[in-house]
């Protein structure tokens, strides 16, 4: 057993990562972790590692043999203080920040022991997501997920100071409250002294942050945590966090040069240099040109709607809807195989058709000469601009929604796998765009009707009010999002502030009177005492620093994530309660099998 020191009254000097050759001759104190020992003999180089990085300390048998022989103890992430003075190296290490110098050890402290880590604390682990995460105290300490939270911690402290540069009050708002309707099922938390009744945790703060702007606080911020119940993927936690805000009397472009400003300032805390205005695209505009509603513009391969070059054929291949093609640069070379991949892809995202047409120095060869005829296929060239060496493809969709293109939506799909594999997609740029004018609407699959496609309290485009029930899909919303490279960052809106506009929108969403006093009684009331226009919008700021520090998921900048399967894998939770806990909450556990704790 390593006896242990006391840290008595050393004080750290350096952060390990800091040591520069600047520093030579002076006497300094380090305190971390043991990265990695090695024991020549009359010389062990040990590799002292802090959340700024490494520093090699050299413990010399000669010049200081108390401090050697204690060194000899040391293991994998044991906890080590060291005195001892910096030299320059002979030979520097370009690798390492501090690889000007080494610092040559006097004295040694063993602050604690460590068991055996489960995986190498560095970037290349070969351990599991599931290990990692069981153990992420040891995971933070590698150095991506560690400059990822620093990351994080910047580009909020960033957003305050710019928020409170323009005005903005940061105001909390309760966690255990009412369900507010984002679209996805509530974590209930049950009540001891209402048995029966449950708070929700919030989705979001949306009621109370249009609340905050009938009480007159006129600008609102806050970062702030959000729950959802629902399925998870790389981008979606069940909780995560937000920076919302909300603004009283703004036009949309007040909001948009708000958040700018606070895009600006935090890129640059990842050292990314942006320039607004960002570029506006209407919705419609997007779905017609990359069959999405977040495109992303850092590559064109834009859709062209060839249906009319399909006319000739459309009963024999029983053709409904648009045909959307799209050209993939130098995709002719693709195999029988490839082609068959891809047409497996199409169908699996609801295509009835996939068509290809490679043009090639001899000519163009595809399918479609059979059916459609030479003329047909040479305008297809014509109007998707195809040049030699590139292949055209084309869908048709097996189902038609109302209002929707569905072909330019599975095109749209196509469109970013091609891209992706045709590695078409420069990591370097950062396109923002702002999508505006959404549909109020949008067709709910399995409810077989109109279902908002925002939250309810979305404005609409006056001009389009009387749309609503005759041509639902026509109804634009005073909604928008903004997009970043493809990923939806943030979504917002310009409220509706009449309390009978409010009224109407919950009926026509099927709540009757009752039904809509019942859930949102205090907030149609509270829209009576004079509210003011307002808008705002939310971004998700797991998403925001995860594109920042180019991560695919944004469990990778979350200091504790949960697993796709909700689960909190180091704390283990969700868990099993006592009985005791669930009688004070007056609750029974149907037909569930419990171990009690
Ligand atoms: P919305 O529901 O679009 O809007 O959410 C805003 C942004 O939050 C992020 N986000 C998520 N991030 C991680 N995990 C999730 N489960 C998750 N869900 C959403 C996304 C999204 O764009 N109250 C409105 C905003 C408003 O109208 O002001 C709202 O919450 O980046």
């Amino acid at each position: 057993m390593t006896a242990l020191d006391l840290l008595g009254d050393w004080k750290r000097t350096h952060y390990c990562g800091d040591l520069r050759a600047s520093e030579a001759d002076q006497e300094v104190v380090l305190m971390g972790w043991v990265h990695r020992r090695r024991d020549l003999g009359n010389l062990i180089f040990l590799d002292v590692r802090d959340r700024t990085g490494l520093a090699q300390v050299v413990f010399n048998k000669e010049l200081a043999p108390a401090a050697h022989a204690r060194a000899e103890e040391l293991r994998s992430e044991f906890v080590a203080a060291v005195r001892g003075r910096v030299a320059r190296r002979q030979k520097p290490n370009v690798e390492l920040a501090s690889g000007e110098v080494e610092v040559f050890a006097s004295e040694l402290r063993i602050l604690n022991t460590a068991k055996t880590p489960p995986f190498v604390v560095e970037d290349e682990v070969n351990a599991s997501e599931e290990t990692r995460l069981r153990y992420r105290y040891l995971d933070l300490r590698r150095p991506r997920p560690r400059s990822n939270i620093a990351l994080r911690h910047r580009v909020i402290f960033e957003i305050r100071k710019t928020l409170d540069a323009l005005g903005f009050y940061e105001i909390e708002t309760p966690m255990l409250t009412r369900s507010t309707p984002e679209g996805a099922r509530d974590y209930l938390v049950p009540s001891r002294i209402h048995h029966g009744q449950f708070y929700a945790l919030p989705q979001s703060p949306q009621i109370f942050k249009q609340i905050l702007m009938i009480s007159g606080m006129d600008r609102y911020f806050q970062i702030v945590r959000c729950f959802r119940d629902e399925d998870l993927r790389a981008d979606r936690q069940p909780e995560f966090t937000q920076l919302d805000l909300e603004m009283s009397f703004p036009r949309q472009q007040d909001i948009f040069d708000v958040i700018e400003q606070v895009m600006v300032r935090a890129c640059g805390a990842a050292e990314i240099s942006v320039t607004p205005p960002f570029r506006h695209m209407e919705y419609r505009e997007a779905i017609r040109r990359f069959g999405i509603d977040k495109p992303d513009m850092r590559f064109g391969m834009e859709l062209h709607d060839v249906t009319p070059q399909f006319a000739g054929a459309r009963e024999k291949m029983r053709i409904e809807g648009n045909v959307q093609a799209l050209v993939a640069p130098g995709a002719a070379s693709f195999s029988r195989k490839q082609l068959d991949e891809l047409a497996e892809q199409a169908k699996g995202l609801g295509a009835r058709g996939l068509y290809t047409v490679k043009v090639s120095t001899e000519g163009t060869s595809s399918q479609l000469e059979k059916t459609l005829g030479k003329e047909a296929v040479d305008a297809i060239v014509a109007a998707t601009s195809a040049k030699v060496g590139d292949l055209i493809v084309a869908v048709s969709a097996s189902e038609q929604i109302p209002g929707s293109d569905t072909a330019a939506l599975i095109a749209g799909q196509l469109r970013l796998a091609l891209a992706e594999r045709l590695n078409l997609v420069p990591k370097d740029r950062w396109e923002f765009l702002w999508l505006t004018g959404f549909p109020l609407f949008e067709w709910g699959p399995s409810e077989k009707r109109w279902v908002p496609a925002q939250h309810p309290f979305t404005g609409i485009v006056e001009s389009d009010v009387d749309k609503i029930e005759s041509a639902p899909w026509e109804v634009r919303s005073k909604g928008y999002d903004l997009v970043l490279n493809g990923v939806e960052l943030g979504s917002g809106s310009i409220r509706i502030h009449s309390q009978e506009l409010q009224a109407r929108i919950f009926r026509g969403l099927g709540m009757t009177e009752e039904q809509a006093r019942q859930r949102f009684g205090f907030f149609l009331d509270a829209l009576t005492y004079g509210t003011p226009p307002h808008g705002g919008i939310a971004l998700g700021l797991d998403r925001v620093v995860a594109l920042l520090a180019g991560e695919k998921s944004i469990r990778e900048v979350i200091a504790f994530p949960k697993t796709t399967a909700a689960q909190d894998l180091m704390a283990e939770a969700p868990s099993a309660v006592d009985n005791d806990q669930l009688e004070a909450l007056g609750i029974a556990l149907a037909d569930v099998k419990r171990n009690n704790v």
